[in-house]
C-alpha cells in the first residue's frame, strides 16, 4: 500500500491517479514575457520545461530533445516554439515538432510530449492524462477569486508529497509544534478561537468520508452551551483547507509531487469578499504565516532547511518560544516531515487513533488508484464538490455538527464565512 501511495511516476498505479486531474504547474508571473526565458520544472518525476510563446500561450513539454536527447532549457524561445540550440530541430507549445532542418520530411516523426495548459488563479495549470478524459478545470474558492483577494505561494518540500499532505490532514499536531506560533503569528494571533484551542487540548474528532474527499470535524469545549467546532476538508487528490482564525484570511495548501522524493507544497490565502491589505501582503512576502522566506530568490527552497538544520533555536525551545526549536508554521511543519526520510517507512509506523483521517484519506486514494487500474472512473473529477469552505464556529452543544457542515460549507460562494 505504502509503495502504491507513494509512486508517482509515469504508469505507476498513484501516478496514473493524479494525472486525471489538473495539477498547478507554477506561477503565471514565472513565464510572463511571451517568447521569454523557458523555466525547467519537474512533475510526477517528468521532466519539463514550460514556456510562453509568441502570441502569449503557455507550452508545457518535455525537457529533451527527441533526436539526440540534448536539455531544450538551451534551446530558443522564439517564433511560437522553442528550437534546440544543438541541431535546430523545433518544437511547438504541445510538443509538435515543426522544423528538421537537416531533414523536412522527417519533422512528423521528431515529436516529443507536450501537455495542454491553463491559467488561472494567476497559475499555470496542466492536465497530463488521457486526452479524451479531461475533466473542468478545478472550481476551488480561491481559484475563482480577483487577484487583490488571494496570495499564493509555493516552495520546495523535500520528502514525499504523502508524509506532507498528511500533515496538512492531521490537525492534532497543532497543539504541538505550533503551539507558541499561534500567539506570535500575525496571521493567526489575537483571536478568540485561540482561547479554545488552548483551554481544551483533548479535541474529539469526527471525520466524515464524502465523495470528494473527507471532512474533518474536531470539537473542543466552547462556552457555557456550546461547544467550538474546526472543521476543514481534504479534497481528491492533494487539496488542504486550513480552519481560520478569527478575523484572519483563509487558507489552504496544494500538494503536488515533483518526483517520489521531493514535492512543491502551494499555500494560499484569500478573503472571498476582500482584498488582502498592504500590511497583509507584506507579511506574507516576509514569509509569515503558512509562507517562507527563500534561501534565494527564485530558487523556492525555504531559507531555513535541513542544509542549516532548519535554523533551530535550541534556547527558544528551552525558553518555550518554539516548540521544537523552529519557528514558522511551514518549517516546523517540513522539518519533521523531512526527518522522517525522503520517503517515510509505513511500515514501521504504530498509528494511534489521532491518525484516523490520515489513514482514511490514504485507502480512499489507494482505493481509487486501484479501481482506476480496473477502468472505474475515479472521484472528485467534477469540480463543482471543490466549492467547500473551512470554518471555526460554536455551535449548540446538541447539534449536529456534520448536517451543519452540510448545509453550510458547500456551494460556499452563498453562506457567509464562518470563523471566530
Ligand atoms: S539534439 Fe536537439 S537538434 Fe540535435
Ligand atoms: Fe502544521
Amino acid at each position: 500500500m505504502s509503495e502504491t501511495l507513494t509512486r508517482t511516476g509515469a504508469s505507476t498505479l498513484m501516478g496514473d491517479l493524479m494525472r486525471r486531474y489538473w495539477i498547478p504547474v507554477m506561477s503565471s508571473s514565472e513565464i510572463k514575457d511571451p517568447d521569454g526565458p523557458q523555466v525547467k520544472v519537474q512533475l510526477l518525476g517528468e521532466k519539463l520545461l514550460a514556456f510562453r510563446d509568441t502570441q502569449g500561450k503557455v507550452g508545457l513539454i518535455s525537457e529533451f530533445c527527441s533526436h539526440r536527447g540534448v536539455s531544450l532549457y538551451f534551446g530558443r524561445n522564439e517564433e511560437n516554439g522553442i528550437r534546440c540550440a544543438y541541431h535546430g530541430i523545433k518544437f511547438d507549445r504541445m510538443g509538435k515538432c515543426i522544423d528538421v532542418p537537416a531533414a523536412p520530411q522527417l519533422c512528423e516523426r521528431m515529436s516529443i510530449k507536450g501537455y495542454p495548459t491553463i491559467e488561472l488563479a494567476g497559475l499555470v495549470w496542466t492536465y497530463m492524462g488521457p486526452e479524451e478524459k479531461m475533466p473542468p478545470p478545478p472550481d476551488l474558492e480561491w481559484c475563482k477569486l480577483p487577484e487583490s483577494h488571494v496570495y499564493i505561494t509555493k516552495r520546495v518540500q523535500e520528502c514525499n508529497y504523502l508524509q506532507a499532505m498528511e500533515g496538512g490532514i492531521d490537525t492534532s499536531h497543532v497543539s504541538f509544534v505550533h503551539r507558541y506560533e499561534v500567539d506570535q503569528d500575525p496571521m493567526h494571533k489575537g483571536v478568540k478561537a485561540l482561547d479554545y484551542i488552548k483551554a481544551d487540548g483533548n479535541v474529539v474528532f469526527t471525520i466524515e468520508e464524502l465523495p470528494y474527499g473527507l471532512v474533518l470535524l474536531g470539537r473542543r469545549n466552547g462556552d457555557t452551551d456550546t461547544f467550538y467546532w474546526r472543521i476543514t476538508q481534504w479534497l481528491f487528490p492533494w487539496y488542504t483547507l486550513i480552519p481560520p482564525f478569527g478575523h484572519h484570511s483563509l487558507a489552504g495548501h496544494v500538494w503536488v509531487p515533483i518526483d517520489d522524493h521531493n514535492c512543491w507544497a502551494w499555500s494560499i490565502n484569500f478573503y472571498p469578499d476582500k482584498p488582502l491589505s498592504s500590511e497583509e501582503r507584506a507579511q506574507l512576502d516576509a514569509g509569515k504565516g503558512i509562507h517562507v522566506e527563500y534561501e534565494a530568490p527564485g530558487s523556492f527552497r525555504p531559507k531555513a532547511n535541513k542544509d542549516n538544520d532548519y535554523l533551530m533555536d535550541r534556547v527558544a525551545q528551552k525558553e518555550k518560544r518554539a516548540y521544537s526549536g523552529v519557528f514558522g508554521f511551514s518549517a516546523q511543519d517540513y522539518s519533521l516531515q523531512e526527518s522522517m526520510g525522503p520517503i517515510q517507512n509505513h511500515e514501521n509506523e504504530k498509528l494511534l487513533h489521532t491518525d484516523k483521517a490520515i489513514v482514511m484519506a490514504r485507502r480512499m486514494l489507494h482505493e481509487a488508484a486501484l479501481n482506476l487500474a480496473k477502468g472505474v472512473e475515479p472521484p472528485a473529477l467534477d469540480s463543482s464538490s471543490q466549492r467547500v469552505r473551512a470554518a471555526g464556529v460554536l455551535l449548540g452543544k446538541d447539534e449536529d455538527p456534520v448536517k451543519w457542515a452540510k448545509e453550510h460549507l458547500s456551494d460556499c460562494k452563498n453562506h457567509p464565512v464562518y470563523s471566530i
